[in-house]
């Protein structure tokens, strides 16, 4: 399975701080947004991946992450020249795909617990699997509505009546057959190729599950100041009372068996003296 980061978007909701870089380029505690959802595709045991970004903002994700090697895994990089919506990323990232299936996430998610409900859902994937969880602002996200067997009933798109609480989040997964169904979709009002119209394709073909995310997992937004000072209120706290970082991807590929520990080691070496590499360190000593 493929992985895609869309760190798309104009990220004007944010302004100042996007008025010189992207949105998923800005800090949650101690490293950029982008760390965690990448983390969480490391952890998905997903190690080809592909950043789809704008042309302005693509080199900086180069200067951060190089090609993956050095962190066991392969990373290339995609324009997408306008915020044309989610779905583009499956057209612009074709050739990329293959005739392989794909985990889409957004660079601007954030997921934290236990990453029990990705691994059933790539598991048991063989149409299209997006996840479900529970909020209180229906209005602002895609909305899945099912039964009480768990089998999808409608999808909507920001609906002003949800027909239910279940926002679904920005991690998708799809067989290859996206790549065409993205292709053959029409703009929305807003001029976007909606990723909600493919998840409305796959249930047409009865071929749509949803994977719920329960209790004790947090799905933090990013989209206001104030999300982004919860955010890292949020990981600081966690860091700060266990001693352990989160989204720490050099960490995460040495646990994952991506590198050895000698290639560990001189990861950790190239690394300038700073807390996050005394952390690394500590890893290794422990290990
Ligand atoms: C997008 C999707 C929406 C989804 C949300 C998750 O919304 O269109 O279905 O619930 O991401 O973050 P947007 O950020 O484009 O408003």
């Amino acid at each position: 399975m493929k992985g895609i980061i869309l760190a798309g978007g104009s990220g004007s909701r944010l302004y100042p701080i996007t008025k010189v870089y992207s949105k998923q380029l800005t800090v949650i505690y101690d490293k950029p947004l982008i760390y965690y959802p990448l983390s969480v595709l490391m952890l998905g045991g997903i190690r080809e991946i592909l950043i789809i970004s704008n042309e302005e903002t693509i080199p900086f994700y180069k200067q951060l992450f190089n090609d993956g090697s050095h962190l066991g895994i392969k990373i290339e990089y995609a324009i997408q020249a306008a915020p044309k919506g989610i779905a583009e990323a499956f057209i612009i990232g074709e050739s990329f795909i293959k005739d392989e299936s794909v985990l889409l996430i957004l660079g601007d998610n954030i997921f934290y617990g236990s990453l029990d409900f990705l691994y059933k859902g790539i598991k048991n994937n063989d149409g299209a699997t997006i996840f479900g969880y529970q909020v209180t602002d229906p209005e602002r996200y895609g909305i899945v509505e099912f039964d009480k067997d768990g089998k999808v009933i409608s999808i909507e798109e920001k609906p002003q009546k949800p027909k239910s609480n279940y926002a679904v989040p920005g991690i998708y997964i799809y067989n290859n057959e996206v790549v065409e169904i993205s292709k053959n979709l029409k703009p929305s009002g807003r001029g976007e190729l909606e990723i909600t119209d493919v998840n409305k394709e796959y249930l047409n073909k009865g071929n749509l599950r949803v994977e719920k995310i329960g209790r004790g997992i947090a799905w933090l937004d990013t989209g206001t100041p104030e999300a982004l000072l919860q955010a890292s209120n949020f990981f600081g706290v966690i860091e700060e009372r266990q001693g352990l970082k989160v989204a720490c991807i050099e960490e995460i590929s040495f646990y994952m068996k991506y590198i050895s520990k000698n290639q560990f080691e001189s990861l950790i070496d190239s690394i300038p003296k700073s807390l996050y590499r005394s952390y690394l360190e500590k890893v290794l000593r422990e290990y």
